[in-house]
């Protein structure tokens, strides 16, 4: 069974919570129980992992992205400025799905840069939770 990482960064703990104007009122375990049943529907395994703290993230892409079939991330503020998580991204050399909640391009200036998303395949942006299911359909549609 291909698996899929599926990781979320800083303040992606506070979803339904945090700014619920722009981020809406579900949670963060909503939000998983909503990939984990559209990852069973696609056959896929799907390990999920929440920090605030980069180099956590870090540690845990190096330690469970290799081997997997693709990482869906929504790297949050580290987005716009970890060039470590980019460099992380990159050596994984597999393919990344970068997703945002809200539209980061309607957003303040500072948003509409990602430094990440050069590393990755491709970046869904403003479609909410919808955003992770397309990037697992199409990781699961990856040969
Ligand atoms: C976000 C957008 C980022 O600019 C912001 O720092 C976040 C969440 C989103 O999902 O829309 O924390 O990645």
């Amino acid at each position: 069974m291909k698996r899929v990482v599926v990781v979320n960064g800083p303040n992606l703990n506070l979803l339904g919570k945090r700014e619920p104007h722009i981020y809406g009122t579900r949670s963060l375990q909503d939000l998983e129980a909503t990939i984990a049943s559209k990852a069973k529907s696609l056959g896929l395994e799907v390990s999920f992992y929440q920090s605030n703290h980069e180099g956590d993230i870090i540690d845990y892409l190096q330690e469970h992205g290799p081997g997997s079939a693709g990482i869906v991330i929504n790297p949050a503020a580290l987005s716009h400025y970890s060039l470590a998580l980019y460099d992380c991204l990159q050596a994984l050399a597999l393919p990344v799905v970068e997703v945002h909640l809200s539209n980061i391009h309607a957003r303040e200036e500072f948003r509409s840069k990602s430094v990440t998303a050069r590393a990755a395949r491709g970046v869904i942006t403003g479609l909410g939770f919808a955003g992770y299911e397309m990037a697992l359909e199409f990781l699961a549609a990856q040969e």
